[in-house]
């Protein structure tokens, strides 16, 4: 049984899928109920909770704990307590595409760095769970749960855009552009107009981590 903690529409559930066993159970856990609704499918139980009330989750029968784009999103405070829950209840815990702040294009742009810098600020701000890890959120994980005895394997798991999906390109560099502003880079909305213009020969990486930690037997 998998517990997936902020599930969204079920990517961590459709990206395992062909790895696990057909029967393979799922719950999944998020606080909006029109994500839910698309996550929902064979297999799977969904659950309008919030995620700050981690002892009240659907825990008993669980064998295996994953997210995916979440702990760059969550405080220490929240991590420490999801983590003594994972080692109390001896629960291995696969954490996939935690952004790790970096970004980098071809062609460069001279503002790369500065509008990097400032959406990096910006994910530390609250995102719900108190002041957020951001870009420091897996090193964080891994730390934490190695202090707490488990074995941890971290990867990096970039996001590689290419022209070719020049859409997606569009939509993160609208929301880089408003976050980079909001943090104080004035240059941002004319960056987001340069890259714009550059896209149909834009590649753009975008850093992630995934971590896998196993506490000691498992
Ligand atoms: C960045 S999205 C990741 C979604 C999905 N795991 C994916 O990789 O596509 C974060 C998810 O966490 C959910 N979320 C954020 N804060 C939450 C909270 N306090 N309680 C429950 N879910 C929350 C959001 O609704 C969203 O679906």
């Amino acid at each position: 049984m998998i517990l997936d903690l902020g599930c969204g529409t079920g990517s961590t559930r459709r990206a395992l899928a062909d790895h696990l066993p057909p029967a393979t159970q799922w719950r999944l856990v998020d606080h909006d109920p029109a994500l839910l609704a698309l996550a929902a499918g064979p297999g799977t139980r969904t659950f309008a909770a919030d995620l700050n009330a981690l002892d009240a989750l659907p825990w008993d029968g669980v064998t295996l704990v994953t997210c995916s784009a979440l702990v760059d999103l969550v405080s220490d405070d929240w991590l420490t307590r999801l983590t003594t829950i994972l080692s109390d209840r001896h629960l291995p815990f696969y954490a996939a595409l935690s952004y790790d702040g970096h970004m980098s294009w071809s062609p460069a742009d001279p503002g790369d760095a500065d509008v990097t810098a400032a959406f990096n600020r910006h994910q530390t701000g609250d995102k719900g769970f108190g002041p957020s890890l951001g870009p420091q959120g897996a090193a964080a994980l891994a730390a934490r749960l190695a202090a707490l005895g488990f074995s941890v394997r971290i990867a990096d798991s970039p996001w590689r855009l290419q022209p070719r999906d020049m859409a997606l390109q569009d939509a993160l560099l609208a929301g880089i552009g408003a976050a980079a502003a909001e943090a104080g880079a004035s240059d941002a909305p004319d960056w987001t107009r340069r890259r714009r213009v550059s896209l149909p020969e834009t590649t753009m990486i975008v850093g992630h981590a995934d971590i896998l930690g196993c506490p000691h037997g498992t």
